[in-house]
């Protein structure tokens, strides 16, 4: 058969990219609208900064499949946040070094050991949501929920050392995806100041790690690409960025998928005709197994749609050190390339619009799905978070039943991760 003619990169023509930035925040369909009259590789500008974006299966394989024509990359304002020890902004030889290293605390007999208390924080949150005051914005508890499972179940913090680091955290997230100029009182000089207080807070947790709890004890012994031990500056740069990573992102996860259930009752009982069966707790031995898609296939299922309608990472990015083909486009050296999967997970044939989870179980689903990116930049919490999640969805489920209070906004709000905007205001049955 004789190959496509490569095509041209077609581009929206935007220069300044004030209005196409302005668009891309605001409009959750900014990437489908274009992708329809551009096909699936076009590039844009976003505040000046050249941006392509990439859907499907195609464009997606043709750029992960060539990792040494690519690196990662971050907007400039997660970069100085995150800091330049930080694994993702870092390539190669170092990058695949600390990923080693941090690799040790999600490995299968660190879940196993922080299994018990993410339990117990799930019996917690329900007792509280029992008694609490109704309406309650459930969005709000799994922010928490899933902070703490990295906070406490990680790096070992508890009580007020806890709470300290979540004000400034939540200071520091404001900024993110902000204009990365320290400003007086702007948004970002603030989150530099917490940078600061966050980094002295996580190196003192790391050299009086609390006894018996959390994983930092796995860290021993880190080395660099040069077989040189990570100095406390560079593992503190890489707990932060597991704060970064693992909250936002697995919280939107919970709250999109409690919200999708709650409104619609028949995937609430096909989901529950499952669960009703599972047993709560799960024994100490199974616990990181117990509900796996082999023991619980109609939650992995659940799990997946929502990641595929509603992706906590709607987008990662990489650069082209050279000149790429992707989709038969040519894409030059030095562009920085999006991999738009909220707008890939909803292209192509049949209802891919609506939430269905038994998609996920029928006979030639071809629903190929990567929440958590690919490649060598893969998510390095994939199975912590899964394990969060599933543990949390079986263990509310079990003990309570929920309806959500009518006339609140469902729309999601999209930045750092999607969450109901209203915050999912829901009565609680006991
Ligand atoms: C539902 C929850 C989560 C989702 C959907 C998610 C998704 C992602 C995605 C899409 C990436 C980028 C992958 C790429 O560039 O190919 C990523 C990277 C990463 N994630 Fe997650 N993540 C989640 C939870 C977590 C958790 C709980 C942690 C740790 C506590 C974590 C740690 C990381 C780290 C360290 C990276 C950077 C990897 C690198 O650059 O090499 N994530 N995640």
């Amino acid at each position: 058969m004789a190959e496509a003619a490569l095509r041209q990169l077609p581009t929206t023509g935007a220069i300044s990219g004030i209005l196409e930035a302005f668009a891309f925040f605001r409009d959750p369909s900014f990437a489908k609208r274009r992708f329809e009259r551009h096909g699936n590789v076009f590039e844009t500008s976003m505040l000046g900064q050249p941006m392509v974006f990439i859907q499907g299966s195609k464009a997606i394989y043709d750029l992960l499949s060539q990792p040494d024509a690519i690196e990662g990359w971050w907007p400039q304002s997660v970069q100085l946040l995150l800091g330049r020890h930080s694994l993702a902004n870092r390539n190669g030889a170092s990058h695949r070094a600390r990923r080693r290293v941090v690799a040790q605390l999600f490995s299968s007999s660190a879940l196993q050991r922080y299994s018990p208390d993410i339990i117990d924080m799930v019996e917690d949150l329900a007792e509280e949501l029992k008694t609490a005051e109704m309406p309650l914005a459930l969005a709000e508890k799994m922010r928490s929920f899933a902070f703490s499972v990295i906070a406490s179940t990680v790096l070992g913090l508890e009580g007020p050392d806890r709470d300290e680091l979540f004000s400034d955290f939540k200071i520091w997230t404001r900024a993110l995806f902000s204009i990365p100029i320290a400003l007086p009182g702007s948004p970002f000089a603030k989150a530099l100041r917490a940078r600061k207080r966050l980094l002295k807070k996580l190196q003192q947790v790391l050299s009086q790690p609390i006894k018996g709890k959390g994983g930092l004890d796995l860290l021993a012994g880190g080395l660099d690409e040069a077989g040189i031990p990570l100095k406390d500056e560079d593992l503190v740069e890489q707990l932060l960025l597991l704060l970064f990573a693992g909250y936002e992102t697995t919280a939107s996860a919970l709250s999109c998928l409690m919200q999708e259930l709650l409104l619609n009752p028949p995937a609430e009982t096909w989901l529950r005709e499952e669960v009703d069966y599972l047993c709560w707790p799960p024994e100490a031995s199974q616990s990181t197994i117990a509900y796996d898609p082999t023991h619980a296939p109609k939650l992995d299922a659940t799990v997946s749609e929502v990641m595929r309608l509603t992706p906590p990472v709607g987008g990662f990015f990489r650069r082209t050190k050279c000149p790429l083909v992707i989709d038969n486009v040519e894409v030059p050296e030095n562009r920085v390339v999006q991999v738009a999967l909220t707008a890939s997970n909803r292209h192509g044939i049949g209802d891919l619009e609506i939430f269905r989870p038994q998609r996920h179980l029928e006979d030639g689903c071809s629903v190929n799905l990567m929440p958590f990116g690919d490649g060598e930049r893969v998510c390095l919490g994939k199975s912590l978070a899964e394990l969060e999640i599933r543990l949390m969805v079986v263990g509310l489920f079990r003990k309570l039943r929920l309806t959500v209070i009518p006339n609140q906004d469902f729309t999601l709000k999209q930045l750092p991760s999607p969450t109901p905007r209203d915050g999912l205001l829901v009565k609680v049955h006991g």
